[in-house]
């Protein structure tokens, strides 16, 4: 049986601490292991945790510092990190061959990425905007299975533009990663892999090719939390870490939902919504004034893309009144436009489903994922536009880059389309056209589809900045 919603308070992952700091840099140290938790009460549950906890804690860069992370990795399995949103060099982006052996691994030679044996140690700039990112696994073929399990957590950066802003901040900063899962009923988590012990091969039982969804929805980590908030503005961070599933919120009763930021941080201006699709990797950040309401109010957050269990996610309790010292200026920060006149190169990218040998797989132009394929070889500096076409609903995401959306069929940009993104909702039988710039380093990176099982079953791709 499932526990009833509402009963247990929400909690906020914890900062990870820098085990030293220079004058630039940071320094942090995780491992990655097994552990039991109690996420449904009376029960223990099984996870693969950044730290032994899900979410795993969460990292803060402050703009042009670099933070630099060694990860053990004291799992069963393979595992590589990926920093989503982050300007990476691509040797430290978590290409997906790139994999961190645990000790004593004795299945071999699958793929020939950069291999280490049971440590790595992740750089990271952090010479970009302000924003949420979040860091996940990326094993090649199986993502999907090792998120699951727990392999996620939040990565901020921040910087002075943001801070001056007097934006809610301090307890007020609240980041929610939403996902769902499933439980067998001795608590385990439930995962339909082909192979249990996730070696080979990878992919799930036919019926959950499209995407595996799961019954339970957690907010960092605990089913349908409630959270007591004072009668003022607080800025929600929102994540959507679900493996699959795409969430339509709203407030119940209604209040506005006060969009400042997406994937690549602050917008231009707010945008004021009513609700919210959010397809898997997408974040936005809102604000919402809660003394919209009167003391005492319960309000819910809940999802219209769900039923039953699914179509709650939390409540929020307004619990007193309190001085509000936070504002939400016109005007937030610079968004250049990338001008589709300076485009270089045209590309048409098409994400559909396709027999592949025997099995469903999805693909890429029509073919599957391969290591040593690139899609594109943009030059340095570039600004191309890219034509996504899709059969399904697609979240895709572009690695190293963000993005502006030029349109949606023959459409302007879509509602949730505003600042720069990294990853976009593409809806079924739909063409969007997306611009950016490949800058920042040179190399191969990933773009693919972020529902985790169709990237799983070979819908990535390879991109050369050269
Ligand atoms: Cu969120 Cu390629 O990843
Ligand atoms: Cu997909």
């Amino acid at each position: 049986p499932l526990p009833p919603p509402f009963q247990r308070p929400l909690v906020v992952p914890p900062v990870l601490k820098p085990v030293r700091s220079t004058a630039g840099e940071d320094f942090y140290e995780m491992t990655q292991r097994v552990a039991d938790v109690e996420i449904l009460p009376g029960v223990r549950t099984q996870i693969w945790g950044y730290e032994g906890i899900f979410p795993g804690p969460t990292v803060i860069s402050r703009r042009g510092r670099k933070t630099i992370v060694r990860h053990r990795n004291e799992l069963p399995v393979p595992t590589v990190v990926h920093l989503h949103g982050g300007r990476t060099a691509p040797e430290h982006d978590g290409y997906p061959t790139d994999l961190v052996l645990p000790r004593g691994w004795q299945h071999h030679g699958q793929h020939g990425g950069d291999l280490r044996v049971g440590e790595r140690t992740y750089e990271y700039d952090a010479d970009q905007r302000a924003a949420t990112l979040w860091y996940h696994d990326h094993r090649m073929d199986f993502t999907a299975p090792n998120v699951w399990r727990g392999l996620a957590g939040l990565h901020l950066v921040a910087d002075d533009a943001e801070r001056v802003l007097e934006l809610p901040d301090g307890d007020r900063d609240v980041p929610l990663m939403i996902c769902d899962r499933s439980f067998a009923a001795d608590g385990s988590l439930a995962y339909p892999s082909v192979d249990p012990e996730l070696v080979a091969p990878p992919g799930v039982h036919p019926p959950y090719e499209a995407g595996v969804l799961g019954d339970v929805l957690l907010v960092n980590g605990i089913p349908w939390p409630a959270m007591e908030v004072d009668a003022v503005r607080y800025r929600f961070r929102l994540l959507n870490a679900s493996n699959a599933r795409r969430y339509r919120l709203r407030l119940d009763p209604p209040a506005p939902l006060v969009q400042i930021g997406s994937d690549g941080g602050l917008l231009e201006r707010p945008v004021t919504h009513q609700h919210l699709d959010m397809a898997p990797a997408e974040r936005f950040e809102i604000v919402v004034d809660f003394g919209a309401y009167p003391v005492g109010q319960r309000v819910r957050l809940v999802n219209d893309f769900g039923d039953g269990s699914t179509g709650q996610v939390m409540e929020f309790r307004v619990a007193r009144t309190a001085a509000d010292p936070s504002r939400v200026p016109d005007r937030l920060s610079e968004i250049p436009r990338l001008d589709p006149a300076a485009a270089k190169t045209v590309r048409d990218v098409v994400l559909q489903s396709k027999a592949i040998g025997q099995v469903h797989g999805w693909t890429i132009n029509g073919e599957p994922f391969s290591p040593d394929h690139d899609h594109a070889e943009p030059r340095f500096g570039d600004v191309e536009i890219w034509n996504l076409y899709g059969d399904f609903h697609h979240p895709v995401h572009l690695h190293l880059v963000h993005f502006q959306v030029l349109g949606r069929g023959n459409d302007g940009p879509g509602q949730f389309d505003a600042g720069w993104k990294d990853t976009l909702d593409l809806r079924p039988a739909e063409r969007a056209q997306i611009i950016t710039r490949f800058d920042g380093h040179r190399g191969r990176y990933v773009f693919h589809c972020h529902n985790l099982e169709h990237e799983d079953m070979m819908m990535m791709g390879n991109f050369s900045v050269r």
